[in-house]
């Protein structure tokens, strides 16, 4: 499986920019796409699900160039939209059996399909209650599972782990590695610690652009020398703030404890330099002016 995506750019009404020159490959395996509001992530993931069509460049999946003929991804897709909705008055059992239907998957296995899904995505207890009545984290639950209805070769999740308790992302998490075999899958978020520990690479965007792309490990190395761990007085912060990148705080009575980025190192005895986190290569990556 190869996706290719080749010089896409949305501009939408009244100028306003989605996509400015994107290009990227994507080979099999599990892609987060991380970037602030507004990145453009959405953008993207709608155009690769062919519900939203760039102003230019194309996108080729196994050779085939899907703007022009959609019909090839569509069949091999699996998409949870970040506005996911549901039809309250159904239940989960008989909602998967409905979105299958429309996908035309049929035949004696499906059954025991929406078994394993629901069971996967730990609603088998709740599977005849209307969904209406669910939680956030439960209906959204339900948007995973119909995704993963077709054993999709494409996998794409906006925002998958809106709304869910840790141990919800932790059970994603492993639905997403026994799903996914063989498939390309691309998670959505803006929360570094929802995509680290799951992803085999990762895709920064801002404005549109594609900032960076490597392995957590890779892109974390470059931050290495750069992370440094201080504390200083309360009435400092804003003057530190103004220099430096701060990446994490804690507030003390009579300190603040602050990890930061910096190109050098001050020699400082108060300062310490630490290893450093995938957040603060983000961070950094993101807040820098381009
Ligand atoms: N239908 C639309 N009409 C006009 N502008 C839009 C539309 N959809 C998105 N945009 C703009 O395109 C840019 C990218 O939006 P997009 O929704 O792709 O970002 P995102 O990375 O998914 O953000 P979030 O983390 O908030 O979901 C933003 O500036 C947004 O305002
Ligand atoms: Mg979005």
């Amino acid at each position: 499986m190869e996706l290719e995506i080749k010089n896409l750019t949305k501009q939408y009404n009244k100028g306003k920019i989605g996509l400015a020159d994107f290009s990227v490959s994507i080979g099999k395996g599990i892609l987060g796409l991380l970037g602030p509001n507004g990145a453009g992530k959405s953008t993207l993931l709608k155009i690769i699900a062919s519900i939203s069509k760039p102003t230019g460049g194309t996108i080729f999946v196994n050779g085939e160039n899907i703007i022009k003929n959609p019909n090839a991804i569509r069949k091999i897709l699996g998409y949870l939209p970040q506005d996911f909705g549901v039809y309250p008055n159904l239940n989960a059992y008989e909602f998967l059996t409905y979105m299958a239907a429309l996908k035309g998957i049929g035949g004696h296995g499906l059954k025991k399909r929406i078994e394993i899904l629901l069971d996967g995505v730990n609603l088998t207890a709740d599977a005849k209650r209307p969904i209406g009545s669910y939680s956030g984290g439960m209906k959204q639950r339900v948007g995973i599972a119909q995704a993963l209805l077709n054993d999709p070769k494409v996998l794409i999740f906006d925002e998958p782990t809106v709304g869910l308790d840790p141990e919800e992302r932790v059970r994603f998490r492993q639905l997403i590695s026994e799903m996914a075999n063989n498939a390309i899958v691309i998670l959505s978020s803006h929360i570094v610690s929802d995509i680290e520990t799951i992803a085999d690479e990762v895709a920064i965007m801002k404005n549109g652009m594609l900032i960076d792309k490597g392995s957590p490990a890779a892109i974390t190395k470059k931050m290495e020398g750069k992370v440094f761990e201080t504390s200083i007085p309360h009435a400092e912060l804003d003057g530190f703030r103004s220099k430096h990148l701060v990446t994490d705080m804690s507030k003390q009575p009579d300190h603040i404890n602050l990890r930061y980025i910096s190109d050098t190192s001050h020699g400082n005895a108060n300062i310490k330099g630490v290893n450093p986190g995938l957040e603060d290569a983000y961070l950094y990556l993101t807040q820098k002016q381009y």
